[in-house]
């Protein structure tokens, strides 16, 4: 199975979507809103990476990438999420291709870092750990990971952008 995976055009917007709302139409921990988040984040103009991957012209995953705040001030770092894998076709280094793709295309931008919000057992293979000092306000530590570019994990509270709010 060969896997392309390049940035998001305008013809792919569409499927993007139905993607990200058959991914977590059955994932655990779903808000269920993760193709409004996507959507409005495009809108709102935070949408760092986007990049889609490609089976035979067919999109079967994706992942976003946007902008977030630390309380200490720190910039140039990014949330990672969400990312979807066809249901169908999970478990087949997909996702894993994505990750990799999602923070190359983050250090080549010149971010400092990179959080996410997910299960420990997967992300750790990727170098993502939590870290007492940087938190999510309201979601198990455990739970909220990063990975840092520049050997320094900042101290303090992440937000998202608004668009994570996003409920249509
Ligand atoms: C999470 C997701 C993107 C991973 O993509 P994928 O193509 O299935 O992942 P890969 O094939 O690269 O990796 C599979 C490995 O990850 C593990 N894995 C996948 N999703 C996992 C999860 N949510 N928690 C823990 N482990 C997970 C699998 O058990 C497998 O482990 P192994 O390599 O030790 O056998 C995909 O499963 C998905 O779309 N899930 C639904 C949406 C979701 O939950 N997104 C993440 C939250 S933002």
């Amino acid at each position: 199975m060969h896997i392309e995976i390049r940035n998001e055009q305008q013809q792919d917007l569409q499927s993007i979507e139905a993607l990200t709302q058959a991914a977590f139409l059955n994932a655990e921990h779903s808000s269920h809103t993760e193709q409004f988040i996507v959507n409005q984040l495009r809108k709102d103009g935070q949408l760092t990476v986007s990049l889609v991957a490609l089976e035979q012209d067919a999109i079967v995953g994706h992942v976003a990438v946007s902008p977030v705040r630390i309380s200490s001030g720190e910039t140039g770092w990014y949330g990672l999420g969400p990312i979807s894998v066809w249901p169908e076709k999970q478990g087949q280094g997909i996702g894993s291709q994505l990750m990799h793709a999602a923070l190359e295309q983050l250090k080549q931008l010149g971010a400092k870092g990179c959080v996410l919000l997910g299960d420990p057992a997967y992300y750790q293979r990727f170098g993502f750990q939590s870290y007492s000092d940087l938190i999510l306000p309201d979601v198990p530590q455990l739970y909220f990971q990063a990975i840092s570019f520049v050997n320094d994990i900042p101290k303090g509270t992440v937000s998202y952008h608004a668009a994570f709010n996003a409920t249509a």
